[in-house]
């Protein structure tokens, strides 16, 4: 989704920004654009030159003249939302007069009746962008500061908005403004950057301060301040991002999926360090902001993310219900938000989300906190709007995920759920004997991660074997459902081919129809109470001549193929069950020449409705 950086410093600043666009890619974009002031003669205001291209960032870069000399500016890489890509539509928007650049990422909802408004007083409109409503708004303020000019025009916007704003007779300074948009401000020495996500600013400094909903934030060269769209001065105190810029880098991988993937095992050890009590068989969770006795009233636990967030909810869901023996279940944040949802005082409610910044979760912490309930989030992004906004929660140590499809999250937030499940019930009535056995279970899974990945080559040849299928269903019952439906959205995302996934259980309720030698079935099948349920099932589908690829603790005859996994702690099997489907997806999208790391129509952070 849209990306911004900014910077104000002595360097010169397009390659700067350039580098940062750079890093921003990986979230998924349509065109991009560059505003810098150029140099101010002494007494005079400085001149906005901006560049723009539908593409990529180094369409943009060959765009940009040889003569491009500044040191400060602003650039944006834009995702449709108002407008189709275009060189018009991407940002920086600027004024009539060329004094005013603004960089917007979130949608301003009425933009339509400002532009009517706006269009009647005879300003004339270059794009078709929401965004332009904003730069005529704030080029036609008449305060007298940059910053009042700024706090004037979002006084008639609604909607959600991270920007950045040049003037060109303020040209010291860049002004930015956060509603619902991430907006976070990296402190160097005698120069400032801003950016959407870190991610473009670790390369050049780790001190940064991220801003909440309804705050805003003056940089310049030497020093920054924060305050409310009010006026009133907020206190930021820069923390330091723990990722290292190498993190973002591909590490000799072709792909940032196949980077990622890769990763698990040590991203698994990374959740569980530290973490385990051995003397009373539990957990340590220090951020969850909820002691024993409050952990015992919990009465429900209700679940909400969206993607693949959701489905390692839903397998959290499992997990808590299964150690803890706390009714819990999971929902999609974007349906829960909008159904008026009962807010009941004894429900426990866990936001998850990898980036910390999708507007539907959000949104629905937001409405819940207002409601008086007690939310915790179970988050990778530190200091994400999610982890901040949350009472409490753990975070998921998965490092930064760079591409679009999240793999190494999933594995990560079903961990953290495990940890979750595994301290409540501890605190209820799990036995010391069940913790120690669920303990014992999660310090093998690193190295159980190793052994499926090793059997990389066994399920690149399996992918080619399905590759041809237009369309697959994926099936499980109770613990592998989760997985199951995790599994076809990741083969759907990156290949483009088209899956369902079913509980087992229900096939004979209808999509056993679609089931015929061309509509392949890939078959979650633990080694657990429902085994011969979901041998049934199987059973059901090669009566239909359906091809069958099982993944399994063992061979399974009924199926065509079998992906063998090692055998964990029932509960914890699904843990692992999704790990080879990833690289099934994987090695399907490579086979079929996808953009992996960039699927079509989708961004890494939904951070706007
Ligand atoms: C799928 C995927 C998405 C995200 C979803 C939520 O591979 O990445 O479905 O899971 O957009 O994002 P986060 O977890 O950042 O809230």
């Amino acid at each position: 989704m849209c990306g911004i950086v900014g910077y104000i410093g002595k360097r010169d600043v397009a390659p700067l920004l350039l580098e940062g666009l750079q890093r921003l890619e990986y979230r998924g974009y349509d065109s991009a654009g560059i505003v810098i002031t150029g140099k101010a003669a002494a007494g005079r205001p400085g001149t906005l030159k901006m560049v723009k291209a539908k593409g990529r960032v180094r369409e943009l870069e060959a765009k940009v003249p040889k003569r491009f000399a500044g040191t400060t500016g602003i650039a944006h890489t834009r995702w449709a939302t108002h407008g189709a890509p275009s060189d018009e539509n991407a940002h920086p928007h600027m004024d009539a007069e060329n004094k005013v650049a603004v960089v917007h990422n979130g949608i301003i909802d009425n933009a339509s009746e400002l532009r009517t408004r706006l269009t009647a007083d005879g300003v004339v409109f270059l794009s078709e962008t929401d965004t332009e409503v904003l730069t005529h708004l704030i080029a036609r303020a008449q305060a007298d500061t940059l910053e009042e000019k700024v706090r004037e025009a979002l006084r008639h916007v609604e909607g959600t908005y991270g920007i950045a704003v040049l003037h060109a007779d303020f040209n010291d300074r860049i002004v930015v403004a956060r509603n619902g948009s991430p907006v976070v401000l990296g402190i160097g020495e005698k120069e400032m950057f801003v950016a959407s996500d870190v991610a473009a600013l670790v390369a050049h400094t780790r001190q940064v301060v991220t801003l909440d909903d309804g705050e805003m934030a003056t940089l310049k060269a030497d020093d920054f301040r924060t305050y409310t769209t009010e006026g009133s001065t907020t206190t930021a105190t820069p923390t330091t991002v723990e990722w290292e810029a190498e993190s973002y880098d591909m590490g000799g991988h072709d792909t940032y999926m196949h980077k990622e993937i890769s990763e698990q095992a040590d991203a698994v050890d990374r959740v569980l360090r530290g973490r385990i009590d051995d003397r009373f068989s539990t957990v340590h969770l220090g951020g969850l902001n909820l002691d024993a006795r409050e952990a015992r009233g919990v009465r429900r636990i209700k679940i909400l993310g969206c993607g693949t967030s959701y489905h390692a909810g839903q397998i959290g869901a499992q997990l808590i219900e299964e150690l803890a023996r706390i009714p819990a279940d999971a929902e999609p944040a974007s349906e829960f938000r909008y159904r008026n949802p009962v807010v009941d005082p004894d429900t426990l409610y866990v936001a998850v989300s990898q980036s910390g910044e999708t507007y539907d979760v959000l949104a629905a912490v937001q409405e819940l906190k207002r409601k008086g309930a007690r939310v915790l989030g179970v988050v990778n992004v530190v200091g994400s709007a999610i982890a901040r906004e949350a009472d409490g929660g753990t975070y998921v140590h998965a490092g930064p995920e760079v591409c679009v499809v999240s793999t190494k999250c999933f594995t990560n937030t079903v961990v953290a759920f495990a940890l979750l499940a595994l301290h409540l019930g501890r605190i209820r009535d799990l036995s010391v004997a069940d913790g120690k056995r669920i303990i014992d279970g999660l310090r093998r899974l690193p190295e159980q991660i190793s052994e499926i990945l090793a059997g990389e080559d066994e399920i690149k040849r399996l992918a080619a074997e399905y590759a041809d299928a237009k369309s697959m269903m994926f099936i499980g019952r109770v613990r592998g459902y989760p997985v199951a439906r995790e599994a076809s959205l990741k083969l759907k995302e990156v290949s483009y081919i088209h899956a369902e996934a079913y509980p087992a259980s229900e096939l004979k309720h209808g999509p056993l129809a679609l089931i015929e030698p061309a509509m392949p079935t890939v078959a979650i099948v633990p080694d657990d109470d429902l085994l011969e349920k979901n041998r049934a099932a199987m059973e059901e589908i090669k009566a239909r001549s359906g091809r069958i690829l099982a993944v399994a603790h063992q061979v399974q005859e009924k199926a065509d193929h079998t992906i063998v996994v090692p055998k964990n702690e029932n509960e914890l099997d699904p843990i692992l069950m999704g790990i080879p489907l990833q690289l099934f997806a994987y090695h399907t999208a490579l086979a079929m020449g996808r953009d992996i790391d960039k699927p079509r129509n989708l961004a890494k952070s939904v951070t706007v409705e």
